[in-house]
């Protein structure tokens, strides 16, 4: 049986980038996608939780949608500084990165935390990013794919549906490092992450979208997006300036 690429996603996570004049990045992104020639991808931008309510309100009626990097688990209470995903659904954000190594390095979070937080994703119906990724210790200590089999076991939750969930694998060595594995080590991390899904999920497992991030460059792009299992990328540096993320989206072109 031929299985078809499910539609890849660009998305962009700005970290902790952008004021409100940051608009401006987003416009300009914005018509050079609809006026560039068509791309085959979903086209997704994460940034700081400041700018949401704006960014989503600007963005209405265009191929490009707001998410959110982070949220709590609960849907409401005393939490100072904390941000729910019902709030970011009242903002106007449709998807939420939970898991990245920033938030697992900076804050201590556990998979069993962020599996708490893709719940609460998917209770306000909007689409989870679950990152997961080894460590330079990891991979040179040849425990990449157990390492990665288990933060997916443990943050993907019960019920999770190709249209709710959405993988992230970012090698944490890569993260905003200008190194890359090669393409075979991501087709390989893929493929494993690929079986595990489908084994937990099964047909939602063959379809939810799993996305290369790390380093990610309009120069490297086509490459790295090329493998079968590779279903778009979580971009961060390079997602900042319309011209560098349009030059990624070129790799669906
Ligand atoms: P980078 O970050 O593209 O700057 O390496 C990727 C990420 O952390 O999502």
């Amino acid at each position: 049986m031929i299985e078809d690429k499910p539609t890849a996603i660009a998305a962009g996570n700005w970290k902790m980038n952008g004021l409100k004049e940051s608009l401006e990045e987003l416009l300009a992104l914005r018509s050079a996608v609809e006026n560039g020639s068509d791309a085959d991808c979903e086209i997704l931008i994460c940034p700081p939780f400041t700018v949401i309510a704006a960014f989503a309100e600007a963005m209405k009626g265009s191929k490009v949608r707001i998410g959110a990097q982070d949220c709590h688990f609960k849907e409401s209470g005393a939490h100072t500084g904390d941000i729910s995903a019902s709030m970011l659904k009242d903002a106007g954000a449709t998807d939420v990165i939970v898991g990245h190594s920033e938030r697992r390095a900076d804050h201590g979070e556990s998979s069993e935390l962020i599996c708490r937080k893709a719940e609460a994703v998917h209770k306000e119906s909007l689409s989870a990013i679950i990152c997961v990724g080894e460590t330079q210790a990891e991979r040179e200590a040849g425990t990449t794919l157990s390492i990665v089999a288990d933060q997916l076991s443990k943050s993907v939750p019960e019920g999770s549906t190709a249209s709710n969930t959405v993988i992230a694998y970012e090698p944490v060595w890569a993260i905003g490092t200008g190194l890359t594995p090669t393409v075979d080590d991501v087709s390989e991390v893929h493929d494993a992450i690929r079986a595990d899904l489908v084994e937990r999920f099964g047909d939602d497992g063959r379809a939810m979208r799993i996305l290369y991030g790390g380093s990610v460059k309009p120069s490297n792009a086509a490459v790295l997006m090329a493998p079968f299992s590779v279903n778009g990328a979580l971009v961060g540096g390079a997602s900042l300036k319309a011209a560098d993320f349009n030059g990624i989206i070129d790799a669906w072109r």
